[in-house]
């Protein structure tokens, strides 16, 4: 089993690296795997709603988007971590999720998430929370720890300093490997996932 950590900086190797290199670490003494995605520097497109991703994934090739949903495709749990600009999540790490469940929302569904928010001090719950989002609309099971998944640091690899933030970490990364054992527990004896009903689309009441 494998998990995919995407990290939302556009510091290849800061603190928000950090905290998600700590959950994988973990991992793989829990017997999982663990891949770091980075975001980085480069441009990312927003979403500008064309509808045209159903088939074939987003339309715009110049980025990293479509690269990331193949391997999401291949993963069985999902770690979204990003540093806090003004109290929300970094704005390239938003357009790129936008792109990635709008096109591929399916790939992702019953396979467990978590999100890390990192900051060198405010905006930490309100960006967590607005990660969380994408899990609730696709059916992802989301895995918690013993206090919500934020770091603090602000020059690059400060958060190896906050060892509350990075136990948070290590715990979220256990309690992550357990669900994913547990859900192929169940896999193994048969359980199937569950069957969504889909027919209403109730835009607006007339
Ligand atoms: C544009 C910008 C806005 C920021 N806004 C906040 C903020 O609202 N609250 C905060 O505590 N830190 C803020 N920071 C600091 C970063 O969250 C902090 O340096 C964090 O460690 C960056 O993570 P990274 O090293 O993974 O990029 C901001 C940094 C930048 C560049």
């Amino acid at each position: 089993m494998k998990v995919l950590l995407l990290n939302g900086s556009s510091r290849q190797n800061g603190n928000t690296y950090t905290a998600l290199l700590e959950i994988g670490k973990t991992l793989e003494q829990e017997g999982i795997d663990y891949e770091i995605f980075q975001i980085g520097a480069a441009p990312v497109r927003d979403c500008i709603g064309c509808g045209k991703c159903s088939e074939k994934g987003c339309v715009f090739e110049d980025d990293k988007v479509n690269e990331f949903v193949a391997k999401a495709k291949e993963c069985d749990g999902f770690v979204f971590g990003t540093p806090v600009y003004y109290a929300h999540p970094s704005g390239r790490i938003l357009s790129f999720l936008d792109r990635v469940f709008y096109s591929s929302g399916k790939s992702f569904a019953f396979k467990p998430g978590a999100a890390v928010a990192v900051a060198r001090r405010g905006g930490t719950t309100a960006s967590f929370d607005v990660l969380n989002k994408y899990f609730g609309i696709s059916q992802m099971p989301v895995a918690g720890s013993t206090y919500w998944n934020i770091a603090h640091g602000a020059g690059e690899g400060e958060a190896e300093q906050d060892a509350e933030g990075l136990q948070t970490m290590r715990n979220l990364a256990r309690n992550l490997a357990w669900m994913m054992k547990c859900f192929q527990a169940g896999k193994e004896k048969g359980i199937e996932v569950p069957q969504a009903e889909r027919g209403s689309r109730t835009n607006f009441i007339r």
